[in-house]
């Protein structure tokens, strides 16, 4: 391990010289100064001389690269203190060398050590982000602390964390190190074998002390030395009681496996407010369920996702992101903690009913098309023993108008054949109008829900054409109902129709194998 304390003098001066470079932002007349151009003749030979190297590979019409190019600039700028470098390639130039690197789309940003070692750069393209991520890089996975340099350390980050291990203990060194060395792009990490230390930091050895610089500002891990484990710690542990929800953070929670709670409130004040109030029944659920508050003006909107009357603020509503279940907490209602509090609680315990956004249900269904709403989708897709084939759609899609009438024509051929109609139901819902299960991502999204099967449905990906969406029923569908075969037809349809629809049955069952999944 090498020792730190020069790392972080120079760390530090690098945090300065962020804020100064900031004020010069606006200022043009440096742009392009710090980063370094390279080409096939000097790439392998700069990178072989500089221990740790970000290059970006780039085209010069490309869009992402245009905006990547200043913040670029300014974290070459900040990082030149540190010795990184920054360098660009410009692939249209240089096919070759970026051939050999893999660039398959751009910008492109890898993380060198030495020609032969290079990874894809894992975090955000701005400015800070890119410094902070370099940083890590360039200090070991774990540097050493001692009593004189704790507290330096502690303050490189917003979350640093640091394993306490006594020096004979070699598993539990390599547990750490491990887990260290796998998460060395998201934290900081240091180590000590300082028994004192240890005592003076009120932990035993073996413990993982997260120290942060919100909330209780260090949290103790004393599970087993497990990467899985530990990181599922480390991510609660990181994550703060009450956080604020953003562009930045939203995939976060998203990802977390766990409900999210929404707080909605205007201004800043206010979401601060609450976030004080709150930041206890958080606690009382951390783990359980993530709290944030957001910036009602800006994402407002979001509120109508979440069953919410989308103007009405402050406003609250919890979401189950795994199961996409809403439960919004009545508006009419002050958001009171206590009374929040116990909302979070039975909807934890699974004692609140979630709520659906549903068009009425028909009181008759007019044409051959079921209608579906969110009411009723449970009853007619699920609950019943019929292949089931549901066209998700937007009132204003055009493909969704296009299809209209061929899937009336589709619905007429089982709907006017008793026998067909026991066995199979076409049916349409308004997806932006009604809540559904599944997570539409566009219009027209058609899938069928075969009897005995419903948890597992199949997703339409062929033409949409009465024959092929027929042949697909067939396919896929339970009893395997044939809507043209002769006999099951009426008798007004024309025999071309038929044979039409032989053909496409037999493109598409050479087609499966590519339709699967
Ligand atoms: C862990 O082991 C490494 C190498 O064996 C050693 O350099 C390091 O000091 C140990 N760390 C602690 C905290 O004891």
């Amino acid at each position: 391990m090498r020792s730190f304390a020069p790392l972080v003098l120079s760390l530090l001066g690098a945090t300065a010289a962020v804020h100064a470079a900031d004020a010069e932002t606006a200022d043009a007349a440096d742009a392009n100064a710090n980063v370094i151009t390279l080409t096939t003749d000097t790439f392998d030979e700069f990178v072989k001389e500089h221990p740790l190297v970000l290059a970006e590979f780039y085209a010069p019409w490309c869009g992402h690269c245009k905006a990547l190019a200043p913040k670029y600039e300014e974290a070459a700028t900040e990082l030149k203190s540190k010795d990184i470098p920054l360098v660009k390639v410009d692939c249209t130039e240089e096919e070759e060398l970026c051939r050999t690197y893999e660039v398959d789309g751009y910008p492109t940003l890898k993380v060198f050590r030495g020609a032969d070692s290079h990874k894809p750069y894992a975090g955000a393209r701005k400015t800070d982000a890119i410094v902070s991520y370099m940083t890590k890089q360039s200090m070991p996975a774990v540097s050493n602390v001692n009593e004189d340099n704790l507290e330096e350390f502690k303050a490189l980050d917003k979350i640093t964390i640091i394993g306490y291990v006594a020096s004979d203990d070699k598993t539990s060194n390599k547990s750490f190190t491990t887990f260290a060395e796998s998460q060395r792009d998201n934290y900081l990490f240091a180590a000590s074998n300082d028994a004192a230390l240890a005592k003076a930091e009120g932990v035993k050895q073996p413990s993982i002390v997260l120290y942060k610089d919100f909330d209780e500002k260090k949290a103790v891990y004393d599970g087993k030395l497990e990467d899985e484990a530990i990181l599922e710690w480390v991510k609660t542990a990181s994550t703060p009681l009450v956080g604020e929800l953003g562009p930045e953070t939203y995939s976060k929670y998203m990802a977390a496996g766990i409900p999210l709670a929404y707080i909605f409130a205007e201004t800043a004040e206010e979401r601060e407010q609450f976030a004080d109030e709150f930041r206890p029944i958080a606690e009382k659920h951390r783990g359980a369920i993530n709290i944030v508050t957001l910036d009602a003006k800006l994402f407002g909107a979001h509120a109508g996702n979440l069953n919410l009357e989308p103007e009405k603020f402050p406003a609250f509503a919890i979401q189950e992101t795994a199961k996409n279940a809403k439960y919004p907490y009545d508006q009419t209602k002050k958001l009171e903690v206590k009374e929040v509090g116990k909302f979070i609680k039975n909807v934890l315990d699974g004692k609140v009913e979630p709520s659906i956004k549903s068009e009425p249900i028909p009181e008759t269904q007019e044409g051959s098309v079921t209608v579906v709403v969110g009411r009723n989708y449970q009853e007619v897709v699920i609950d019943n023993e019929k292949d089931v084939l549901v066209e998700f759609y937007a009132p204003w899609c055009g493909h969704c108008k296009a299809l209209a009438p061929k899937y009336d024509e589709l619905a007429a051929l089982y709907a006017d054949v008793p026998e067909l109609n026991e066995k199979v139901t076409i049916a349409k819902i308004d997806a932006t109008a009604n809540d559904v299960p599944d997570s539409i991502t566009g219009f027209p999204t058609i899938k069928i829900y075969p009897a005995g099967a419903k948890d597992s449905p199949i997703e339409y990906a062929g033409s949409r054409t009465v024959e092929d969406l027929v042949s697909f029923i067939k396919e896929n569908g339970k009893y395997q109902v044939d809507g043209l075969a002769e006999g099951a037809k009426k008798p007004e349809q024309g025999g071309d129709v038929t044979s039409s629809a032989a053909k496409a049955a037999e493109t598409a069952s050479d087609e499966e194998g590519h339709d699967e999944l």
